[in-house]
């Protein structure tokens, strides 16, 4: 369990700053292996055995419906899938679809996340709606050496506030570069 809990955003982003292109299509990151690898760490591991609940929009988690094959990734974490429309469950998964502010869903995480941290999946405009609310502790972002030139951005914000790096990982086959900033 973490001492303090932290809201990120742990996210993979091209060069120029898009995490999916406008079809959101990921070809682009999944050719790579290893995306979660950093030397002497697994910055993904030690990642995810921190976060206790999740929040993504509804067009990640179609990505997610339409592409993963197995068991839902995240175990029984509660994942909370903002959205307007009615959308399929899935097995296996703790799911709680909601319009509402990301403040007050906020608060429902971090109750139910056994202490431990929240993890806002994405897309960007979601992450920005923690970020306007004061709400986004860090951001986890994992540098690709791609350009998409358009397409669904990083976070469609203007945040002048210096943030501070916490860490740079590189990964050992000279392709990512890990870099985990703390907003607050
Ligand atoms: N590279 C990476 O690491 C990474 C990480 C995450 C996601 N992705 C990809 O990036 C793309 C992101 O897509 P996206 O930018 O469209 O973002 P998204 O956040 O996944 O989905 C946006 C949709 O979520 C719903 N939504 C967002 N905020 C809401 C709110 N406050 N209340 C209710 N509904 C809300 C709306 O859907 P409705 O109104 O239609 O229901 C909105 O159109 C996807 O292709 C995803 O697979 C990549």
């Amino acid at each position: 369990m973490a001492d303090t809990q932290l809201t990120q955003y742990f996210v993979a982003a091209s060069m120029d700053g898009f995490i999916a292109t406008e079809n959101d299509d990921l070809s682009w990151l999944l050719q790579f292996e290893g995306v979660d690898e950093a030397q002497d760490a697994n910055p993904y591991d030690a990642f995810i055995s921190d976060v206790g609940a999740l929040a993504m929009g509804a067009t990640t988690y179609e990505w997610i419906l339409a592409h993963d094959d197995g068991p839902w990734a995240y175990g029984d974490r509660p994942t909370w899938v903002f959205t307007h429309r009615q959308l399929p469950s899935v097995e296996g998964a703790v799911l709680r679809f909601t319009q509402d502010d990301v403040a007050t869903v906020h608060g429902r995480m971090l109750a139910e996340s056994s202490g431990r941290n929240v993890w806002v999946v994405g897309g960007g405009e979601l992450a920005g709606q923690f970020l306007d609310a004061g709400l986004l502790d860090e951001i986890w972002l994992t540098v690709t050496p791609v350009t998409l030139g358009q397409g669904a951005p990083l976070l469609p914000r203007r945040h002048t506030t210096p943030m501070t790096l916490v860490s740079a990982l590189p990964a050992p086959n000279g392709t990512f570069v890990h870099l985990r900033y703390r907003l607050r």
